[in-house]
């Protein structure tokens, strides 16, 4: 482990390196300057400012309200506060299906507008262009297959994908063809555990698991579930490490209480 200790600034060539040598990776989303500091100093691997900030920072029931100078916020207030993690940002719905010239057009604005390290898209066959045109800028492409939250009006709902065998081919023949096409790592959402196994061993770019199970060469969640932030949703694959939401709660509790019975600020805390 001392090799995972010792990088100073973790690349897409760091994480190919864990892969080969069987070092797994750490993911967290981070939307804000002050939670990317705290996660980046707690030692995590990647960030990914996530268009789950649609969700989580602004309420919104799907990811696909969120514009591209929205994530470009996002993303330059996160890259800000990093001194070690890569750091991933998601092209936004509308920034690149079926248009791989505004693709490039969106993830260059990314790169020099938000400071950032490489772009996630999700798909496999169907966004092909628009990968390779964003690799001709030099730009390193994260795919995204099973569950992707930018399809939910095609798929209905957020439950396991790729369990009838007809899907469970297309997403291995998408992940070669991403790896094929020049991404240098794969995020799995939501499917069984076997299948994500048998696509970290077919392809040799690094895989990283969302609901996938242990099989795979990392493991991403979002921030504020796995702190505890949100409550309401409990997939069976979140692990919550804090319980934020209490511990927020009882805090603000705490404090309207003492400003009601006038028992803050008192006398060591004032002029
Ligand atoms: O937007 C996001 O947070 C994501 C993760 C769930 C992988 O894409």
């Amino acid at each position: 482990m001392s090799v995972h200790k010792e990088v100073k600034r973790v690349t897409t060539h760091t994480l190919q390196e864990w892969k080969e040598a069987g070092i797994k990776i750490s993911m967290l989303t981070a939307y804000d300057f002050s939670m990317a500091k705290l996660i980046d100093a707690g030692g995590i691997d990647v960030i990914l400012v996530g268009d789950s900030a649609s969700n989580v920072m602004a309420g919104h029931e799907t990811t696909l309200p969120i514009t591209l100078d929205q994530m470009i916020y996002h993303a330059s207030s996160v890259v800000r506060a990093v001194n070690r993690a890569l750091v991933v940002v998601d092209l936004p719905f509308g920034n690149y299906q079926g248009n791989s010239r505004l693709a490039l057009e969106s993830a260059i604005r990314i790169m020099k507008e938000a400071g950032a390290h490489a772009v996630k898209l999700e798909g496999g066959a169907e966004i092909r262009e628009s990968v390779e045109r964003i690799l001709t800028a030099g730009i390193p492409v994260m795919g995204h297959l099973g569950l992707t939250p930018q399809s939910i009006y095609k798929f209905g709902t957020y439950t396991v994908r790729a369990k009838e065998e007809a899907e469970a081919t297309k997403l291995l023949e998408d992940a070669i063809l991403l790896e094929k096409s020049g991404c240098f790592a794969l995020v799995l959402e939501k499917i069984p555990a076997t299948l994500a196994e048998k696509v970290a061993k077919k392809v040799s770019i690094p895989v990283v698991g969302i609901g996938a199970g242990g099989g795979v060469d990392g493991q991403v969640l979002v921030s504020h579930d796995m702190l505890g932030i949100t409550t309401e949703f409990k997939p069976r694959f979140l692990r919550r490490y804090l319980n934020l939401s209490d511990e927020i709660q009882n805090a603000v509790k705490q404090y309207v209480d003492d400003v009601k019975s006038h028992n803050f600020p008192g006398k060591d805390e004032q002029y």
